[in-house]
């Protein structure tokens, strides 16, 4: 292994230098967006992705995009989860089209409001639903709504959780300790107070916590995908839902990403109730948008949590969500777009994406996997799948992963920075999957020489 840092150090100075000739004109636009956007990029974090400069699009669409200095990329990152079925996917953009010259916004539902809510009813399996901007936001106003509904004040989480910048999950396990995520900026409240984090596929733990009937709710993913991945073992959110039902804490489901489980998503297809299921990014096929959904009896409970507070400000919801031109979105994307046969093709696909990855893994005697959940792939560097964030973490190797990414990059292929994810969405041919395939083998031939 340490042959393999010691290369991929190399290459990713040979490769930036690479970057550097492919891109003048990427290079270019950063530096005239470094006069009037902080760091050069709309959102901060836009400047990490490990690129000399960033890459700036000129046009995107299905699984391809075209940077400024006219360059194709085969998508694997699909705007991490954002663009899951393609970018502007056909449906949808007619479906914005349309609505482009009837309004965008007016603070009241438009006419296709009703449908929007027998979509995502039908589509997810829950009998209500209110929006939301983000899956941030969505996350955020479930918790209250929990804390509500209650009357308790603690969240329990996953250690290695990401639900958005939703502070109440920004809690890691240090040693045997709780304490504040160690990057969060300007947070000053101890977020320990109220949130606890216990290690993914622990139900010991988790009853431990929940056992002292102070929680009002349990948030995770079906399988941590923000930390590399991480499946749940066999009956594990079997267990939390029965957990949270002894213990009257609110389970809540957050589907952003594990969406690319099945049509309907994880909970859906494994026949999970959650009290609350939080759905966002690619709803609206890539235009901000998100959902949670409940049970009408849960709806019952947050009218009467409502009625008890006193008139005013909720602390829920945001002026543009659920605008007419998202609800024009989310019903294109839900009907239109993330079809059966959609899914069919992207989960075959991925498959077979899996199987290729892995092969190459063999050939070059690597002790690394692919862990695979639906249309989502995530390369870790270690033999098996991790089972809880600590395994994760330990397998994790910046410098091998900015190489990788880098190599890949320059020769037009994109992973999901931060991490090795690669998404198949219904535009991705098996020729993409076999482009990846190559360059991942050429790559892997170089990191091992
Ligand atoms: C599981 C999960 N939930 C919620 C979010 C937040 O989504 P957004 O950044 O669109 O608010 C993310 C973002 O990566 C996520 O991975």
């Amino acid at each position: 292994m340490q042959n393999v840092i010691n290369n991929a150090e190399k290459m990713i100075h040979a490769e930036r230098e690479q970057f550097i000739q492919l891109h003048p004109q990427s290079l270019a636009l950063s530096q005239r967006a470094n006069q009037h956007f902080l760091y050069g990029v709309p959102m901060h974090w836009m400047n990490d992705w490990g690129t000399p400069a960033p890459l700036f699009i000129a046009h995107a669409s299905g699984n391809h995009f075209t940077c400024a200095d006219n360059i194709d990329y085969t998508d694997f990152c699909l705007g991490d989860t954002g663009a899951m079925f393609g970018h502007s996917p056909p449906a949808v953009a007619q479906a914005i089209k349309n609505q482009a010259s009837k309004g965008f916004t007016a603070m009241l539902p438009s006419t296709l409001a009703p449908n929007v809510g027998e979509t995502l009813s039908n589509f997810f399996g829950l009998d209500v639903w209110q929006l939301a901007t983000t899956a941030t936001d969505a996350n955020r106003f479930v918790l209250r709504w929990a804390r509500a509904v209650t009357g308790r004040k603690k969240v329990l989480v996953f250690d290695g959780c990401y639900h958005g910048t939703v502070d109440d999950a920004m809690v890691d396990i240090v040693g045997k300790k709780n304490i504040n995520r160690h990057s969060l900026l300007g947070q000053v409240q101890d977020l320990t107070q109220h949130s606890t984090a216990v290690p993914f596929n622990d139900l010991a733990a988790v009853e431990r916590e929940l056992a002292s009937g102070e929680f009002a709710a349990l948030l995770t993913e079906p399988a941590l995908t923000n930390c590399g991945m991480v499946l749940p073992n066999d009956g594990f959110i079997q267990g939390l839902r029965a957990l949270c039902t002894r213990y009257g804490t609110l389970l809540i489901l957050d589907e952003t990403h594990t969406i690319s489980s099945a049509r309907g998503g994880w909970a859906k297809a494994n026949k999970i109730t959650p009290d609350f299921l939080v759905v966002g990014k690619p709803i609206a096929g890539g235009l901000p948008a998100a959902a949670y959904g409940f049970s009408s009896n849960m709806a019952a409970r947050m009218k009467a949590a409502k009625d008890r507070a006193p008139s005013g400000h909720s602390g829920i919801g945001t002026t543009l969500s659920g605008n007419m031109m998202t609800l024009r979105a989310i019903h294109a994307t839900l009907t239109e777009t993330a079809t059966e046969s959609t899914y069919q093709h992207m989960l075959a696909l991925a498959v077979l994406l899996e199987h290729a990855l892995t092969d190459v893994i063999k050939t070059h005697n690597l002790a690394w996997n692919i862990t695979r959940l639906g249309a989502r792939l995530e390369l870790q560097f270690c033999a098996t799948s991790p089972k809880n964030a600590a395994e994760a973490r330990g397998a994790q190797n910046d410098s091998i992963e900015s190489a990788m990414h880098l190599y890949l990059l320059n020769r037009g292929v994109l992973l999901t920075p931060f991490h090795n994810m690669m998404l198949v969405c219904p535009a991705t041919t098996q020729a993409d999957s076999d482009k990846l395939v190559r360059v991942f083998n050429e790559c892997l031939k170089e990191l091992t020489s």
